[in-house]
């Protein structure tokens, strides 16, 4: 059964505004260089289209897939590598860029993977941060919003697969997001 959604926590206006700043913010600490942008699939699909919009500088954009919560709610701790970069990034500026960190479970795997490939940097780029349920510690360089603990979808998020469509990040009802 698809899961149900019941509020609106960010407006697609707010996320719009906020991906802005965010797209300055990086193109001033990298201003003069060149960037390779690495957006983790699927979530971050959204806001890697709209955040490489607002950067004024010269970048290559790539993907990597990981997989950490299969089709429950909560992080599994296990990390699967299912697409790897296309690109080498030795002596690169990275950009990794995802839609959410919750445990930090999956960026802290993908970042050790990818420092040990040494770039010249590896800086992070998260849309949303819920910190009350990290479980690992992960540095974030770059944070849209802070949120509650609840299960949100939209904008590139999914629950069960479904939502990733809406511009709005909506709050899904509890009941409904465990199984999908
Ligand atoms: C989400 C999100 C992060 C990860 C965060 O991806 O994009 O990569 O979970 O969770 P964590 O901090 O607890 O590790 P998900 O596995 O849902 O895949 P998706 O991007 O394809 O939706």
């Amino acid at each position: 059964m698809r899961p149900e959604v019941e509020s609106v926590l960010i407006t697609a206006d707010d996320i719009a505004a906020r991906v802005k700043e965010l797209g300055e913010e990086i193109s001033r600490d990298f201003r003069g260089a060149e960037l390779l942008v690495v957006g983790i699939l699927k979530g971050s699909v959204v806001f890697v289209a709209d955040l490489i919009r607002h950067l004024k500088l010269p970048i290559h954009l790539d993907f990597v897939a990981v997989s950490s919560y299969g089709t429950s709610t909560t992080s599994s701790g296990v990390v699967r590598f299912l697409k790897d970069l296309d690109e080498s990034i030795e002596g690169r500026n990275v950009l990794v860029v995802d839609d959410i960190i919750d445990t930090g479970l999956t960026l802290r795997y993908l970042l050790d993977n990818l420092s040990r490939r040494q770039p010249a940097v590896l800086k992070l780029c998260v849309l949303l941060d819920k910190p009350s349920r990290r479980k690992t510690e992960v540095p974030v360089d770059y944070r849209g919003f802070t949120i509650p603990d609840a299960f949100v979808a939209g904008y590139g998020l999914d629950c069960g697969g479904w939502y990733r469509n809406l511009p709005d990040i909506w709050v899904v009802k509890t009941a409904t997001a465990v199984r999908a």
